[in-house]
């Protein structure tokens, strides 16, 4: 199983396969947000990587990033835990003013992964 570790909180061991936003949320147990429910829409459960960045993304990742001219950030709901990773959590429902982190992905990645 691989190992999640998110700066300033314990690791854990995650299911292989696992979506990395919800494994930042229901492992790690951190208030990362997901206001879109996961569908590469809002950005909001963008993360920064200290260590094992995935090389592949999904089209729908890179659309969203390019589109809104983020760079050095990936997106948590387009992701899944088949290595090892470390992140850091940049945007929690701590302090964002928000009611709720957004409705709960899908375990599977929305839209359908194309993987570019
Ligand atoms: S882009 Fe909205 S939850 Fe990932």
């Amino acid at each position: 199983m691989p190992t999640l570790t998110v700066e300033g909180f314990p690791p854990v061991e995650v299911e292989s396969g696992k979506r990395l936003v919800l494994a930042i949320e229901q492992d790690a147990k951190v208030d990362v947000l997901h206001a879109c429910g996961g569908n590469a829409r809002c950005t909001t459960c963008r993360v920064e990587f200290i260590d094992g960045e995935p090389t592949r993304m999904t089209a729908a990742e890179k659309s969203v990033l390019n589109a809104r001219g983020l760079s050095g950030v990936r997106l948590s709901c387009q992701i899944l835990c088949d290595h090892d990773m470390s992140v850091r959590a940049i945007s929690r429902l701590e302090g964002s003013g928000r009611p709720d982190p957004g409705p709960t992905p899908e375990e599977t990645i929305t839209p359908p992964a194309v993987w570019v």
